[in-house]
């Protein structure tokens, strides 16, 4: 079995930014409530011509240049996201606008979880000796399946991209542990689904046509499931880690709510000095949160290479897990 290293990170927001006090102006709302009941200030907001794409691609050229490494090297891209550009799948496009000859490319949905599912089937192609050099992204564009007219929604989501490098190592293991969780019989609250009407093709024979909704959810039961399972399943990861809570040097969860972060680091025991978070200026990046949150404090020189660092993702599904790693190619 091979060793798991990550070497790069890399992040991107799109141009646009989209104010408390902007929202104001569209729902009725105030920058006071957004601020006081999530930790939100402002987010960034892709334009109709911005594409998912070309949001995880810039995500991943940066990363890639972190880990000194060029396109070339990739052997495998994993785009976790649930808004591709394309139904079929939008990793090839960014395998295309990369350059990533050589890579094999895949979506992968999970939702707000999707980068720690990602991050998890990576470490398989890893450990297996598969695949040396995996590009592992999260990116969304939620904006575009926000209903506008909602306030309970449409002041939390917003877009984004985050990537790392991993990178297989004959001798060192940075990947510790991890444990990851999905409950389908609570589907219905956080969904974004199909919509369809019928197409009657021939006298008997009718298909669905149509499209999807826009983000449905019922915000306190995803609460609720969020500050009970998310340090459930961090103790369990770390239980797989044989680590404790007391070698984390870093918590990063998965930026939806800041009285949910704090909630799940007060639930933990840990100190609030260790959790990142940077919630205020991105709002909820599905599965983009954790690897923009992750890649800020990198190249802040907040977290250094050896620190331990745990994450938790969470959202629909339902789908929640973790996985606890340390930082850099050397520890
Ligand atoms: N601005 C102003 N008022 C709002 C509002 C907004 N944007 N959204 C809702 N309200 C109102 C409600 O209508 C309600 O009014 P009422 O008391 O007159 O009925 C009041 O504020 C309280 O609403 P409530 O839903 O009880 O608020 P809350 O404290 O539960 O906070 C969330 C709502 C959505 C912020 C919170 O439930 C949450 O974060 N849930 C988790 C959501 C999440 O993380 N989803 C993504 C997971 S990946």
């Amino acid at each position: 079995m091979k060793g798991l290293t990550i070497i790069g990170s890399g992040s991107a927001v799109p141009n646009q930014v989209l104010s408390n006090q902007d929202l104001s102006s569209i729902v009725d709302t105030s920058d006071e409530w957004i601020e006081s009941r999530t930790g939100m200030k402002e987010r960034y907001v892709s334009s109709a011509q911005e594409s998912l794409a070309q949001l995880a691609a810039k995500a991943a050229i940066n990363a890639i240049s972190m880990a000194n490494l060029t396109p070339e090297d990739i052997d495998l891209i994993i785009l976790a996201t649930s808004t591709p550009d394309d139904l079929f799948g939008s990793a090839c496009q960014v395998q295309n606008i990369i350059g990533a000859k050589r890579a094999v490319a895949f979506d992968l949905t999970a939702a707000c979880s999707g980068f720690v599912f990602a991050l998890v089937t990576a470490s398989q192609f890893i450990r297996q000796g598969v695949y040396r050099n995996v590009l592992v992204i999260g990116a969304d564009v939620l904006s575009r399946w926000v209903n506008w007219e909602d306030r309970t929604t449409c002041v939390l989501f917003a877009d984004g991209a985050g990537a790392v490098v991993c990178q297989s190592h004959e001798t060192k293991d940075n990947f510790l542990g991890f444990e990851l969780c999905s409950d389908g019989t609570q589907n219905s609250s956080l969904n974004l689904a199909y919509m369809g009407t019928t197409h009657n093709l021939l006298e008997n024979i009718s298909v669905g046509s149509g499209s999807y909704q826009t983000i449905n959810m019922k915000g306190k039961e995803v609460y609720r499931f969020a500050v009970e399972k998310v340090p459930e399943v961090i103790e369990k990861a770390l239980h797989r880690s044989n680590l404790t809570i007391e070698d984390i040097d870093w918590l990063i969860l998965h930026q939806a709510n800041q009285r949910i972060i704090d909630s799940v680091a007060t639930r933990l025991g840990l100190d609030k000095q260790k959790v990142i978070s940077n919630i205020s200026k991105y709002g909820n990046t599905s599965a983009a949160s954790i690897p923009l949150a992750l890649d800020e404090a990198i190249r802040q020189s907040r977290i250094k290479p050896g620190d331990i660092i745990a994450i938790s993702g969470f959202g629909a599904g339902l789908t929640w897990g973790a996985a606890i790693f340390c930082w850099g190619g050397s520890n």
